[in-house]
């Protein structure tokens, strides 16, 4: 299978924000956003893979800003690392300023996904070529990440995490 690169598994969602789809205080619901990523993060993995892709686990999400009602949010979704039938994804959130129309990065966010046949069972997805700074430090950071989440799922021992062990001896 080819190599391919951060950057041709990029996706960009440009969405506003309605009322049916915020909180009591006139913000973004979580649920509503989370929903979003995912969808963004699953195309992300699809190009990669050229798979069907199922969500694995969200591995981290900062609500770090409220969205109001009525914003212009732009989520953009890129594999930041494949390992053997699993892709990392990384989202970073933006919100568009109407009058400037300069962009604030509102929230961020890490998803899981794994590349599957017809019958769900997992295959194999090209490996991932990082190319910008960004794009290595995603990279180089992403074992560790995923061997946390199969921590905390149960599936690894923390005896066997060696790239967490290696962060604090
Ligand atoms: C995701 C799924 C395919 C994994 O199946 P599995 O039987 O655990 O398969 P494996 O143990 O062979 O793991 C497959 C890959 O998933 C990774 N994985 C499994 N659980 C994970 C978790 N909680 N976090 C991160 N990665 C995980 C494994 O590390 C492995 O990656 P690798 O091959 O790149 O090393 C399976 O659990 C599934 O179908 N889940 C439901 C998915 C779904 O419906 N999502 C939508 C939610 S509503």
């Amino acid at each position: 299978m080819q190599p391919k690169t951060a950057e041709a598994s990029k996706t960009i969602m440009t969405d506003l924000v309605l009322p049916s789809e915020t909180n009591p205080i006139n913000n973004l619901f979580g649920g509503e956003l989370l929903a979003r990523m995912d969808r963004a993060a699953s195309i992300a993995a699809r190009r990669h893979s050229r798979r069907i892709v199922v969500t694995a686990s969200v591995n981290h999400v900062a609500f770090n800003r409220a969205i109001p009602l009525g914003s212009v949010v732009t989520v953009e979704a890129k594999v930041s690392r494949a390992f053997t039938t699993s892709m990392e994804v990384f989202l970073d959130v933006w919100i568009e300023d109407r009058e400037s129309g300069n962009r604030d990065k509102a929230n961020e966010a890490i998803y899981t996904f794994v590349a599957v046949d017809e019958t769900g069972k997992p295959v194999t997805v090209p490996e991932l070529i990082p190319e910008t700074d960004l794009e290595k430090e995603r990279f180089n950071a992403a074992l560790r990440r995923k061997q946390l989440a199969l921590v905390l799922a149960g599936k690894m021992k923390p005896h066997d995490a060696t790239e967490l062990k290696a962060l604090f001896v």
